[in-house]
């Protein structure tokens, strides 16, 4: 389970050298064509570059393309830049829509190489540049034998003149974003809690994060019930990875927790057929958690930090578990199953409930957790419930900085409330239609111990993108979470 090849990248001073040079338009004219080529250009053409490009259409729309003639063996590409003063995210969304376009114009099998010259002065610009850049060149290759048709960009640079720490930064976060989508988009039958475990400890081999796995026996031999009972309908067994990063000098402990269902049907609560199609992608918290563990140590932030991802397979069989079934979590709560498709409240209690003895100052959770998110928000906007109205926008914050979107949902007593039971010391959901979303965060919430600041990620919607590509999302796995997850680690560590 190999990560997928990031293109080459560096920052640069020289223009030359690259198979297509990116320039941008605003209303003012072009931007970051250099001197020389600008020169040679009207030199070559008769007219400068940019009254040709108005010729040929060229308009400073967002993301609109339009290529000019060749100077100096270098294709010219002018790129909208809208605005005349673009936010990171609209440059994160024209470096990834730029890309593609560019995909679209090489030839079949071509590799490409790209820089951007868009005369870039500050750190946070050349960042979301080759941000956007870099994951708006993935796609994923699927399984077969032949050789690619589409092109692929084999390198990406960014004309900017900056510390030279700043590219191991962007290459170590762009790495653990892409490597989440890929596994989400690894086809269920290869990805399974074992092989996302294996994944998971090859990925961070060679780093200072530590890789703990607990097999199938071991989790019921220590009492982690959920995930006992909704990984026992499958053949491959659950999976309990706890990565731990002790760096010198950390004053603050943040606690990760991902759900990894490797393939949800729902379990004897079947899904209809169209609503599994996705369900290999409901793993997309797990991928988030174990790939920020990489990019944490990569960048060497000064937190404690531990991760768990929780994997299961939630399939029906003679062994599965049951709605009415009485589980005990890791801990010793006890559970009324209501649902077997409500399967990830249950393994994610069990990482919780371990994650407590670890005794963070904060802890997130990230889950694709209720399709009641979907129907709130969106595909492209995540829920953030929090013990706190601080807690979440500690969350909100990092998530603006990052460029992802969320939005933060209550946590209503009334809801609590209805999760009693009669047989139980909870019931895993109200047994109301309404609020999915907030029952599943009142339901997490009773294994969080204590006043313990804690935030609930719901990724239903973002974590995978069943449409076409656009900005720099590519279709299928969007690798959700990481960038937020990443900043609020390097937030906590000052
Ligand atoms: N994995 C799903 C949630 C989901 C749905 C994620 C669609 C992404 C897209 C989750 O396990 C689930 O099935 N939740 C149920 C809960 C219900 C049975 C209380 C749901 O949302 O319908
Ligand atoms: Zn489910
Ligand atoms: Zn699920």
């Amino acid at each position: 389970m190999s990560a997928p090849a990031l293109p080459e990248f560096s920052y640069t001073t020289s223009a030359t050298g690259t198979d297509w040079l990116v320039i941008g338009l605003t209303e003012a004219g072009l931007v970051g064509l250099p001197t020389d080529l600008a020169k040679a250009f009207e030199k070559t053409y008769g007219r400068d570059a940019a009254t040709l490009a108005r010729e040929l259409g060229a308009r400073p729309k967002a993301g609109r393309t339009t290529t000019l003639p060749a100077v100096s063996g270098t294709r010219l590409l002018v790129t909208g830049l809208g605005d005349a003063d673009p936010t990171p995210e609209k440059l994160r969304t024209i470096a990834g829509d730029t890309v593609r376009a560019l995909v679209g114009l090489a030839d079949e099998g071509e590799t490409v190489g790209v820089t951007f010259a868009l005369d870039i002065s500050e750190p946070e610009i050349a960042r979301a540049v080759a941000e956007g850049a870099l994951l708006g060149s993935y796609t994923y290759r699927p399984v077969s034998g032949s050789e690619p048709k589409t092109a692929r960009i084999g390198s990406v640079r960014v004309l900017f003149d900056g510390p030279k720490s700043l590219a191991a930064e962007v290459t170590a976060l762009v790495d653990a974003v892409l490597t989440a989508r890929e596994w989400i988009n690894i086809p269920p039958n290869l990805l399974y809690p074992e092989t996302l475990a294996e994944a998971a400890t090859d990925y961070l081999r060679g780093t200072k994060v530590k890789v703990e796995v607990l097999d199938d026996r071991q989790l019921a031999d220590q009492g982690y019930g959920g995930l006992t009972a909704v990984g026992g309908g499958s053949s491959r067994g659950p999976r309990l990875v706890r990565m731990t990063w002790s760096p010198r000098g950390a004053k603050k402990r943040l606690a990760l927790v991902g759900k990894g269902i490797t393939f949800d049907s729902g379990g004897l609560n079947l899904k209809p057929g169209d609503s599994m199609l996705t369900m290999k992608s409901d793993m997309s918290g797990a991928a988030a958690v174990i790939t920020t563990m990489k990019a944490i140590a990569e960048a060497g932030l000064r937190v404690q930090v531990t991760a768990y991802a929780a994997l299961a397979e939630n399939l029906p069989s003679a062994s599965s578990y049951r709605p009415s079934d009485v589980l005990t979590i890791y801990g010793g709560t006890t559970v009324e199953n209501m649902n077997t498709d409500a399967e990830g409240r249950l393994v994610m209690a069990d990482a919780l409930a371990r994650a407590n003895e670890d005794d963070p100052d904060l802890v997130i959770d990230i889950a694709t957790l209720t399709g009641a998110c979907i129907v709130a928000l969106g595909t492209r906007v995540a829920g953030v419930m929090a013990t706190s109205d601080e807690v979440a926008q500690q969350i909100l914050d990092a998530a603006e900085s990052s460029g992802e979107s969320f939005w933060q949902l209550p946590i209503p007593e009334e809801i609590d409330e209805a999760l009693a039971s009669q047989v139980a010391d909870v019931r895993s959901t109200t047994g109301s239609r309404w609020g999915g979303a907030l029952a599943a965060a009142a339901f997490l919430h009773r294994f969080v111990d204590g006043e313990r600041d804690w935030a609930h990620l719901d990724i239903a919607g973002p974590s995978f993108n069943e449409g076409s590509p656009y900005g720099y999302t590519a279709a299928g796995g969007t690798g959700f979470g990481v960038r937020t997850m990443v900043e609020v680690a390097r937030q906590l560590a000052g």
